[in-house]
């Protein structure tokens, strides 16, 4: 059972996606043939910056490593190593009708929001496909926003074993919704596009001042709360505390007594606390990054003997050489 997802290079990760993306798939290493690639190739759709485009791609894979990413049991490489995927692409394209390709939200939500859409962001879908489809995968853990890109890679890799023979597995997308949506700092869906993030990686000053700001009704300190457990501070701290930890400052809130500057100080400590050795193996690869690139280089290797013979299936089924 192999398992592979991409993390697009798109600016600085928060815990949101730390809970809802990185924790699942580092616990997956533990059952084994994971395929985690940086999706570098698919940023150009929008970084158009070069100098811009290597330091997210150089900092997502420390922020991956950190957390627990272990390329000895996982492949970790970053996908333009691996340039055959543009070569399906093109193949899986000849097939894709445009009404599919019409079809796919990435491109109708960017157009409606006015964006101008480029080639790459319409063929993204395929792009996307070419991911999946080169390295033989059965499981795909994305967000419900990428669910219908799953399904048109089902569809191309139906319809391309239709046309010329068995070629490819059909994947399966794995939706995880037993992840709460992690809420931001101001309640809503913690979102890099809402400006409501808690980064995981930052500085401690600007943190601590972000968790200090979430904003509190007026009660005072010594009212009793009865609404306690929907508090977002309470919420947050659930995330990092023992259970006893956070039930005994839920209590504490609703009995009264406990007041919102000294509940939001646990949280900016227990967050803190939680990264803390994640924090000192970042700030070891990052000074190491000759280590990194090596890393993602033999990722690249083993990922590519896959690649390698997937697409020579490929090229063999369609009468290419
Ligand atoms: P953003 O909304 O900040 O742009 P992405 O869309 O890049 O985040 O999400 C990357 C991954 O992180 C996805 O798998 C997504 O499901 C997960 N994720 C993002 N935000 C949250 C959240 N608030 N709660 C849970 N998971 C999240
Ligand atoms: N499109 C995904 C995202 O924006 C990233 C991605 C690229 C991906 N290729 C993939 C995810 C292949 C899973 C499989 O989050």
């Amino acid at each position: 059972m192999r398992t592979l997802t991409g993390i697009t290079p798109s600016g600085t990760l928060h815990i949101g996606n730390y809970f809802g993306a990185m924790r699942p798939a580092i616990d997956a290493q533990k059952r084994g043939d994971c395929f985690y690639f940086i999706a570098d190739y698919h940023s150009m759709t929008t970084v158009t910056d070069a100098a811009e485009r290597r330091k997210n791609t150089m900092g997502i894979a420390l922020d991956w490593l950190a957390c627990g990413l272990d390329p000895k049991n996982s492949v970790f490489w970053r996908q333009s190593d691996v340039p055959e995927v543009c070569e399906l692409m093109w193949m899986l394209g000849s097939l894709a009708p445009m009404g599919l390709m019409e079809r796919a939200h990435s491109y109708k939500d960017k157009t409606a929001k006015g964006i101008e859409a480029n080639f790459g962001l319409f063929a993204y879908p395929v792009l996307m496909a070419a991911d999946i489809l080169l390295y033989d995968v059965n499981r795909v853990p994305v967000g419900r926003d990428q669910k219908q890109h799953v399904e048109m890679t089902r569809d191309m890799a139906i319809k391309f074993n239709h046309t010329y023979g068995d070629t490819f597995v059909i994947p399966e997308s794995e939706i995880r919704d037993e992840v709460a949506v992690i809420p931001g700092l101001d309640g809503q869906k913690m979102s890099k596009s809402y400006g409501n993030t808690i980064e995981i990686f930052g500085d401690e000053k600007a943190l601590r001042k972000k968790i200090m700001g979430i904003v509190m009704d007026s009660r005072t300190p010594a009212e009793p709360k009865p609404d306690a457990d929907k508090n977002l501070a309470v919420q947050l701290l659930k995330l990092f505390a023992t259970p006893e930890v956070s039930a005994d400052y839920e209590n504490r809130l609703r009995v009264g007594g406990l007041g919102y500057g000294d509940l939001k100080k646990a949280l900016f400590e227990h967050y803190w606390n939680h990264f803390t050795a994640a924090r000192v193996r970042r700030a070891e690869f990052a000074a190491n990054l000759d280590h990194v690139e090596v890393v993602l280089r033999d990722g690249a290797e083993r990922a590519r003997a896959v690649a390698e013979q997937v697409i020579g299936r490929a090229r063999k089924a369609s009468g290419l050489r």
